[in-house]
């Protein structure tokens, strides 16, 4: 089935489950901005009924929410250009989720590294949302009919789901419903690694708060996590190809290209031959640069969060005109009664 009877539509979301990691921005928000002023209706989502798929204090959960809204914002997704919402307020997600509940086999959900990687040891401890999560991913993107979807690598394995629920749903009811959605997995940031192991993710959830940079972190903190961030003896080489054995090294290089906007090779170029004594202090102040007006926009916006509610209001209004009807439509091709 080809992609062209769709609208070019972007959508994509993120966890209220924590404050944005530097991870976040580079790997997934930097690009959501920059897609919005391409030729595609932008949908973005903080996704509140899979953060609690793991225990969320209800008052941090409603902070982490807003300041995530706050975050996208303050990094240049602009309302007027975006649909932004809150997943819960949307309840197409949930009501496709069920059906794709019933699309998705048990045996795709096992495969799931994320789950694994959750779930741990304990996994018959694991809640049964944490386990059908991906059906309910898929759901967002599909209740769109979303064809593109900017995520960093972790993501690749959920929506190759995604186009599996896609493509079941459609063969199992002989219908060309749901698009098959492309992943938009793309650039040097695509994986941001720990500070401390260059083999581990940056994640919000690394109880080492020095592994990663949050983007509410002020000037001094960043400046000190980059000064501290483990890095071998030798200096930077001048070719890409110098970095393949040394994770850390690239990691830093690639953080460095990202918020530059440039290549990696244009990185070497400049500081090949380097010491890292010479580097960090480079791409602390590079970080500072552009986080700072960043944290800043997003300080201002949490001092009055009614603008934000608003903001989100708004965009659940607009985001059903698009849901309701696919939902709809779906619900009759699997055969429920309605009027
Ligand atoms: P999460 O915070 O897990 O909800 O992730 C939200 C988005 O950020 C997804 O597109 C992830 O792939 C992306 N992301 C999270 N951590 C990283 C990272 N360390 N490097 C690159 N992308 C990331
Ligand atoms: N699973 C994604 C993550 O942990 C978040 C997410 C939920 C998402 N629904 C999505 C991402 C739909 C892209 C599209 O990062």
């Amino acid at each position: 089935m080809s992609d062209t009877s769709f609208i070019p539509r972007v959508f994509s979301g993120i966890q209220p489950s924590g404050g944005l990691t530097l991870g976040n921005y580079l790997g997934a928000i930097k690009r959501f901005v920059s897609m919005q002023d391409e030729d595609y209706e932008t949908v973005y989502c903080m996704v509140d009924l899979h953060a609690i798929t793991v225990w969320q204090d209800p008052k941090a959960l409603m902070h982490n929410t807003r300041e995530l809204a706050a975050g996208f914002i303050a990094s240049g997704i602009s309302p007027e250009k975006s649909i932004l919402i809150n997943q819960s307020q949307v309840p197409e997600h949930a009501q496709l989720g069920w059906i794709f509940n019933c699309v998705a086999r048990m045996g795709w959900m096992q495969r799931m590294t994320q789950f694994k990687d959750k779930a741990g040891k304990n996994a018959q401890n694991a809640s049964l949302g944490l386990f059908g999560y991906p059906a309910l991913m898929a759901a967002d993107i599909l209740v769109y009919h979303a064809t593109h979807v900017p995520v960093g690598e972790d993501q690749k394995q959920h929506l190759e789901l995604t186009r599996d629920i896609a493509t079941k749903f459609n063969h199992d009811f002989g219908v060309d419903f749901f698009p098959i959605t492309e992943p938009v997995i793309e650039g040097a940031a695509t994986r941001v690694m720990s500070l401390r192991d260059g083999s581990k993710k940056m994640s919000k959830s690394d109880p080492s708060d020095a592994s990663r940079i949050n983007m509410t972190d002020d000037a001094d903190t960043i400046a000190k996590k980059i000064r501290k961030a483990k890095t071998d003896p030798d200096a930077l080489p001048s070719e890409a190809k110098g970095l393949e054995d040394r994770p850390e090294a690239r990691n830093l290089v690639n953080i460095y290209a990202t918020l530059a906007d440039i290549s990696v090779d244009q990185v070497l170029a400049e500081h090949g031959g380097a010491q890292f004594g010479t580097f960090k202090p480079a791409l602390a102040d590079l970080a500072v640069a552009k986080l700072s007006p960043i944290s800043a926009e997003m300080a201002r916006l949490m001092d009055d969060v009614s603008e934000i509610d608003k903001v989100l209001a708004r965009g659940a209004e607009q985001a059903r005109e698009i849901t309701a009807p696919i939902l709809k439509k779906t619900y009759e091709i699997v055969g429920m009664v309605g009027s």
